[in-house]
């Protein structure tokens, strides 16, 4: 029988460096049934998640993704029990904090989206911090979104344009698909070309809604704490084989 190391080096080697995703987005669910299948307390499931973090990151960023953006905490979130919010805030910042230096060391550029104003004041400090840092590193970008709703997201992109053209900046004639993208919170960054949802869920939650117009979904039963390098690799594999024609015809893609 195969070692798993070595498995994990099949599955790997099976992914074609040319048509890796730039951009990977993860909706990362199901912490609290993992920890009630546990017997434990719903924090003990975001605290394992941590190391589905990290091998989501190292996974990414061994075969050549660019952006990985994991959705850490909706603006719904903010509707859990107080207990829960502030010792997931209090997690993210320790976390943070614990891996900067590693994440320094392997070219890991951190960056946060979402109302950041929202955050408690450590919370907001440590990330901007993070990404003041590590903002010269180019080997991967880890986007966390925090405090984030593709609605909100939307609503203050309306609202941006909405102040330049009243500036006399901006020709709302002028307004096309590029001058929204380029002012969301992901302005610059690459729209996502593959995202996935652990715990089996089907549903998008608010999620980059913008972005992901062409983005191939990847949905998984696995519960977040549980996920690992051969969930992504394999997430990619499924990706590569699937035929992206953007609207047009089969036939145009590929010619027979
Ligand atoms: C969803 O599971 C998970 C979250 C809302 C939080 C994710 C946070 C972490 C993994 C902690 C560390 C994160 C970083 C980026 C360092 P859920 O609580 O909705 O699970 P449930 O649907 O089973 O209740």
């Amino acid at each position: 029988m195969k070692d798993p190391v070595e498995l994990l080096d099949e599955l790997k080697a099976r992914i074609d460096p040319e048509r890796v995703p730039g951009h990977v987005a993860i909706i990362m669910d199901g912490n609290g049934r993992w920890a009630k299948q546990h017997g434990e307390h719903r924090i003990v499931g975001h605290a394992n998640g941590v190391r589905s973090v990290r091998e989501a990151l190292t996974g990414a960023r061994e075969i050549g993704v660019k952006h990985l953006t994991l959705y850490a905490f909706s603006t719904e979130n903010w509707n859990r029990p107080e207990s829960e919010v502030n010792a997931l805030m209090d997690l993210l910042v320790k976390t943070v904090v614990d891996e900067l230096a590693e994440l320094h060391a392997n070219s890991v550029r951190l960056k946060a989206i979402g109302d950041l104003e929202s955050l408690p004041d450590t919370c907001r400090d440590t990330l901007k911090d993070a990404s003041r840092r590590t903002a010269g590193n180019d080997r991967i970008t880890l986007t966390l979104a925090l405090s984030y709703s593709a609605r909100w997201e939307l609503t203050e992109m309306a609202r941006r344009i909405a102040v330049k053209a009243k500036a006399g900046e901006l020709d709302p004639a002028s307004i096309d698909e590029s001058t929204v993208s380029a002012n969301l919170c992901t302005a610059g960054t690459p729209d996502p070309e593959l995202l996935i949802r652990t715990s089996g869920e089907l549903r998008i939650s608010n999620f980059l809604l913008w972005q992901i117009a062409y983005a191939e979904l990847w949905f998984t039963p696995v519960l977040w704490p549980d996920f690992r390098k051969e969930h992504l690799f394999n997430a990619v594999l499924d990706y590569q084989s699937r035929e992206r024609r953007f609207g047009k015809t089969s036939e145009q893609i590929v010619p027979r």
